[in-house]
């Protein structure tokens, strides 16, 4: 049987990373590919207690090293537990953030040098990684404006830690991800998010179809 394929969303906060995860996940379904739609932090029983801890802001702020190897440290249960099994039986795996977010947020905003996180991804991702990536790029501004109306709709949603950060830290965040682009073309996908959710659902469903031609009926 072929092994699956694996695809990462990625972006900074009210990009549309879920929205576009969840769509993709919808129309590969159509076509009938079985696909495990999953998430990060989280994506494992394990993995969702780290989440727990990185993102109930009830902790003091600490390393951005030490963020970096619990991102990684819930990342490798994910990979063993839920990503590497699933891809081994023929499913494919469409991942709401993954490496990448932890690039841009504790490396390019949070300053852990990319020789760690390069040692990191080795150590834990080794030649599991994403086959292609959709990073999704929005003005920070904009997508936070997003990140706060969704937040105000659904009743009794806390702002996560990362989400209050300061504009500049968001801007930085946006320069990661626009780096990691620019340093891996063929995996990365640069998708402008200011558009509406279908037209570029349309252009992400374009791009698996031709990527993936051998794969898709
Ligand atoms: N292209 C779009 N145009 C306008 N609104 C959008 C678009 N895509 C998503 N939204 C809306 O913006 C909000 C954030 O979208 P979504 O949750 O998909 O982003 P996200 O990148 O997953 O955010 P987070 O980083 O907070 O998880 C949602 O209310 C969603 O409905
Ligand atoms: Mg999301």
């Amino acid at each position: 049987m072929a092994a699956g394929r694996f695809i990462t969303f990625e972006g900074g906060e009210g990009s549309g990373k879920s929205t576009q995860a969840r769509r993709l996940a919808e129309r590969l379904r159509e076509v009938g590919i079985d696909v495990l739609l999953t998430r990060e932090p989280g994506g494992s029983p394990f993995a969702e207690q780290i989440r727990g801890l990185l993102l109930g802001g009830t902790l003091a702020p600490h390393p951005p090293i030490a963020e970096a190897l619990l991102f990684f440290a819930a990342r490798a249960d994910h990979l063993e537990t839920t990503i590497r099994p699933a891809l081994a039986a023929g499913r494919w795996v469409i991942c709401d953030r993954f490496a990448d977010s932890t690039r841009a947020y504790q490396g390019a905003a949070g300053g852990v040098p990319a020789q760690s996180l390069d040692m990191l991804e080795q150590l834990v991702i080794g030649t599991s990684g994403p086959d292609a990536t959709f990073i999704l790029d929005i003005d920070a501004r904009t997508g936070l404006a997003r990140a706060t109306r969704r937040r105000e709709a659904i009743e009794g949603t806390e702002i996560d830690p990362f989400e209050s950060r300061a504009l500049a830290f968001h801007e930085r965040l946006r320069q990661g991800y626009l780096a990691i682009a620019a340093a891996e073309p063929r995996r990365c996908v640069l998708v402008d998010a200011s558009s509406g959710v279908e037209p570029i659902a349309k252009g992400i469903w374009q791009t698996v179809s031709q990527r993936f031609a051998g794969d898709i009926r």
